[in-house]
């Protein structure tokens, strides 16, 4: 079977591509400024503003599930209508749509979010995410809508990269302890995508970790698993920022992870040993 990753050359894309590929499908994957770095995929260039690459691609490919895994921040036209387009494109080409979104699209007001929550956003990204959302419910009804939280846990995410460059001075901020979210490891998450993009589900599901925890707590975590000294990072308090965005937004992923096979660890777990590299390498599917 073929599996499409839209946005492939990114953070989650690089290991929904490895899985893919790893797992024995044939893989094809997209880039926007870079190719990926994975050879066992046939890499294309996309823009996902432009429908009639996107329908030459589908095409070409002809793919059982597309995965869109690209971002374009707070883009609108990228993320909101590109992924409209994307959901146009595989509704044309009759192949399953997975579409990834975020907790961005909550404000926070209520914290705890299942899947029935509509969308509150606060911020111009989850403004564009939760039109993403609804405009590719619309279009493509049988398609999966997955909202996830921080993604993160092999090392190479961009929280984990903040963490050590705050950590040696190489960069400054602070990492707030009074934002609150449920991160998720970046392979536990490509597992569960790609588990949905061949099954029959559709609807939204809440795909994150089990914990709940500040940036800052996750952060002392990375810190001490990757031998930085936690003491080290500056904290600060998102409700004293002029930065706009959500306090307290926890996913509640109940329902996938009694549906899925595919774990869905919390931070406290995966963050407390290893990078998790090796329990990638060890997965049940041989990936
Ligand atoms: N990272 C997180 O903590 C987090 C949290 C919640 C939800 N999410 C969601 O998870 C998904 C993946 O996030 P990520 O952090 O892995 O993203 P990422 O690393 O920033 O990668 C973004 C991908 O989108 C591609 N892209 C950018 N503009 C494009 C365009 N106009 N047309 C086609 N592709 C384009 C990029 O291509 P090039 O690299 O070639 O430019 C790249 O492959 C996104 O939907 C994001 O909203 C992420």
């Amino acid at each position: 079977m073929t599996v499409l990753v839209i946005g492939g050359s990114g953070y989650l894309g690089a290991e929904l591509v490895r899985r893919a590929a790893a797992a024995g499908h044939d893989t094809a994957a997209t880039f926007a400024t870079r190719p990926g770095t994975a050879p066992a995929a046939a890499w294309h260039h996309l823009d996902v503003r432009d429908p009639a690459q996107l329908t030459a691609l589908l095409g070409e490919v002809a793919p059982a599930a597309v995965i869109n895994a690209s971002s374009g921040q707070a883009d609108w036209a990228v993320t909101a209508e590109g992924a409209v387009r994307v959901a146009q494109a595989a509704v044309r080409q009759g192949c399953r749509l997975v579409h990834v979104s975020s907790d961005a699209v909550f404000s926070g007001a209520r914290v705890r979010y299942d899947e029935s929550c509509p969308p509150d956003p606060v911020t111009p990204y989850g403004a564009a995410k939760a039109a993403a959302e609804t405009g590719v419910r619309l279009v493509a009804p049988d398609a999966v809508v997955a909202r996830t939280s921080l993604i993160m846990g092999d090392g190479r995410s961009a929280h984990e990269r903040l963490v050590h460059e705050l950590t040696t001075g190489r960069r400054g901020g602070a990492l707030f302890t009074d934002e609150v979210r449920c991160p998720v490891h970046v392979a536990d998450l490509a597992g569960a995508l790609l588990e949905l993009a061949l099954s029959g589900e559709r609807g939204v599901w809440h795909l994150a970790g089990a914990d709940a925890l500040s940036r800052y707590e996750a952060g002392v975590l990375m810190a001490r698993r990757d031998g930085f000294d936690p003491g080290l990072l500056p904290s600060g308090r998102r409700a004293d920022s002029p930065l706009p965005g959500a306090l307290d937004v926890r996913l509640d992923s109940g329902a996938a992870r009694s549906r899925l096979r595919s774990p869905l660890r919390g931070a406290r777990e995966f963050l407390a040993g290893g990078t998790g590299a090796e329990d990638v390498a060890g997965a049940p599917d041989g990936s």
